[in-house]
């Protein structure tokens, strides 16, 4: 089945501005729009993603490794495209750090699309994409907009370590710095969630841990830390959070087993003693709870025997009886601010 989302509907509803020899697509949504233009042939297409959902649907869609990069920026390219094609993203930060990525590696002359749902605050944008150059909107339909930006100022080359931020925290006298990219999970502070997640782990953690949703790696490099020979794995669906994460691991001299890019626990090999989390339950500014129910439902399969997951959630969030359902319990070990934290022993 043919599959669209409302801002790839626009985009092929003004098929005209899509001609083009070289194009480049930054962050795609998880739709068929790229293996579409990849089969119209009539330009070469790249694509840059930071999910590893997309990478793979791209991948399975018959998109070559060749024309695909997943990861936390793309490097300069020998043939420069003549047509960016961006997909609007919700933090603003991140939005400027696309910009600040793509621009550069647009050839003289070479225009910039942005597509994105009204919903979403494409129209500031319309303001903000005119410290760049030229900006004309192409059309409005499907709760969607589509702008073109000609650059007339010249961007300044891309330096990706102008946009990391780190921050230090302190729990049970573990101090931890972690660093942080635009767009990772709360840029800047330990969460107040995560924050009473690392307070119920005073004791017990030892063998393989899988800290799962790493965002900067804050959780698994501070069990690394309190629990010296632990050994780590961390994974996130989102290429900035593990670049996040791999530095988060080496200014605090930690060497985790694994970081691995996994949609939900896809890629991840082995048992552990012990999953950490603070899982997701936002995609993009859709509320998306499926990832996480998903995973609490496979969590078990992932413990070794009286290994245990530990995990805190919004207190609302419906996630004890499923918990409940796959383990015959769920303890709650603290509550505070609106958050909860679970654990289940496996066997
Ligand atoms: C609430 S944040 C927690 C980040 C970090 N552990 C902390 O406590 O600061 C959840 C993380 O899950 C990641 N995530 C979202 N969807 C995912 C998916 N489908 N598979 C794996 N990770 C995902 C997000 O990128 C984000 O880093």
């Amino acid at each position: 089945m043919n599959v669209l989302t409302n801002p790839s509907q626009l985009l092929v509803k003004n098929s005209d501005v899509l001609e083009a020899e070289r194009i480049l697509v930054i962050q795609p949504e998880n739709d068929d729009f790229v293996s579409q233009l990849c089969q119209q042939g009539t330009a070469s297409v790249n694509v840059f993603t930071t999910s590893e959902a997309v990478r793979s649907r791209l991948a399975d869609l018959g998109v070559s490794d060749a024309c695909l990069v997943y990861g936390e920026c793309i490097p300069v390219q020998e043939e420069k495209p003549d047509t960016v094609i961006l997909y609007l993203q919700k933090s603003r930060e991140f939005m400027n750090y696309l910009l600040a990525m793509s621009l550069p590696l647009l050839m003289d002359n070479g225009r910039l699309l942005l597509v994105g749902e009204n919903g979403s605050g494409i129209k500031s944008w319309q303001k903000r994409l005119a410290a760049y150059g030229d900006v004309v909107k192409i059309d409005s339909a499907r709760h969607c907009s589509l702008y073109v930006l000609t650059p007339t100022v010249k961007p300044s080359p891309f330096v990706i370590d102008d946009w990391i931020a780190s921050f230090e925290e302190v729990v049970h006298d573990v101090c931890i710095k972690a660093v942080t990219l635009p767009g990772v999970f709360n840029h800047g502070r330990l969460d107040v969630g995560t924050r009473l997640l690392l307070e119920t782990m005073e004791a017990g953690f030892k063998g393989d841990i899988l800290d799962f949703g790493c965002g900067s790696g804050v959780v698994g490099t501070w069990l690394a830390k309190r629990f010296p020979g632990i050994r780590l794995s961390l994974l996130d669906n989102d290429a900035m959070a593990l670049a996040a994460t791999r530095e988060t691991c080496r200014i605090n001299e930690i060497e985790p087993v694994a970081v691995i890019g996994s949609n939900g626990l896809e890629n991840v090999r082995g048992r552990f003693n012990a999953v950490v989390s603070n899982p997701p339950f936002h995609e993009g500014v859709k509320t998306q709870y499926e990832t996480t129910e998903q995973f609490l439902r496979e969590s078990k399969s992932l413990l070794k025997p009286r290994g245990r997951l530990r995990i805190v959630a919004n207190s609302f969030l419906r996630y004890p009886p499923i918990i409940e359902a796959v383990f015959g319990h769920c303890h709650v070990l603290a509550k505070r601010n609106g958050f909860t934290v679970y654990e289940a022993i496996n066997g």
